[in-house]
């Protein structure tokens, strides 16, 4: 089973996300385990610190290394990935998702503000990911949408293994429309070609569709 210790200053951003819907129900299921500490436990001071000034002058405050460096050398186990969520990191991809799903244990640490001290980068942090190329207030959201992306791929978390199959980005087209009753809905009929039963017309439209729509909003996963 796969453990994660999400690192974060927000642990309550992450409440409903553990509990509700496919990523609950695989936690319950002990396919997964996912616990968040709050990083103030490890911040020992008297007010509780976990950042500071930049050396060098600039705005913005920046995490210090004392805390984040006690909580992931408290939590971490020998071949534990240690990532660190930062618009600065690899992109995150299927084929990164993927491969985080087949590992034993991930120390995710969410990041705020302005950054965090390098020297917990350099000594402590194994793998740097960002979700995408925007900035988010901290990392905690990103670490759910990694730990989201990833778990799709754990054996059993989804229902149906097929549905990850048939999906956009798994065959570089985006996915094609889909319809469900009723066959008609205040005047708008649901292509007909899906009532049909002909499954190989079916998949002949469904390719197109997706091809088309891929062409329209994603022209550069055609090139
Ligand atoms: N923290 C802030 N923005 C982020 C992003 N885009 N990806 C990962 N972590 C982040």
């Amino acid at each position: 089973m796969l453990r994660i210790d999400v690192i974060t200053l927000f642990p309550k951003m992450l409440d409903g996300f553990l509990t509700e819907s496919i990523l609950g129900r695989g936690c319950s299921a002990g396919l997964l385990e996912v616990k968040v500490h709050d990083l103030r436990r490890w911040c020992l001071d008297k007010h509780k610190k976990a950042d500071d000034s930049p050396f060098g002058g600039g705005a913005g405050m920046v995490l210090k290394p004392e805390p984040v460096f006690a909580a992931i050398e408290e939590l971490q186990t020998p071949g534990c990935k240690r990532i660190y969520l930062t618009p600065d990191g690899v992109r995150l991809s299927p084929s990164i998702a993927k491969g985080l799903s087949k590992l034993e244990h991930i120390i995710f640490l969410s990041g705020h503000y302005e950054g965090i001290d390098q020297r917990i980068r350099d000594s402590v942090i194994d793998q740097e990911i960002s979700i995408g190329d925007y900035v988010l207030t901290n990392g905690t959201l990103a670490a759910a949408v990694t730990i989201d992306c990833l778990s799709r791929f754990i054996p059993g978390v989804l229902g149906e293994e097929k549905s990850l199959t048939h999906e956009s980005f798994n065959g570089k087209l985006l996915d094609f429309p889909q319809y469900t009753r009723p066959a008609e809905f205040r005047g708008i009929p649901v292509p007909e070609v899906l009532l049909s039963g002909n499954h190989s017309e079916i998949e002949k439209w469904r390719d197109s569709r997706a091809l088309e729509k891929t062409r329209s909003v994603r022209p550069d996963l055609l090139t």
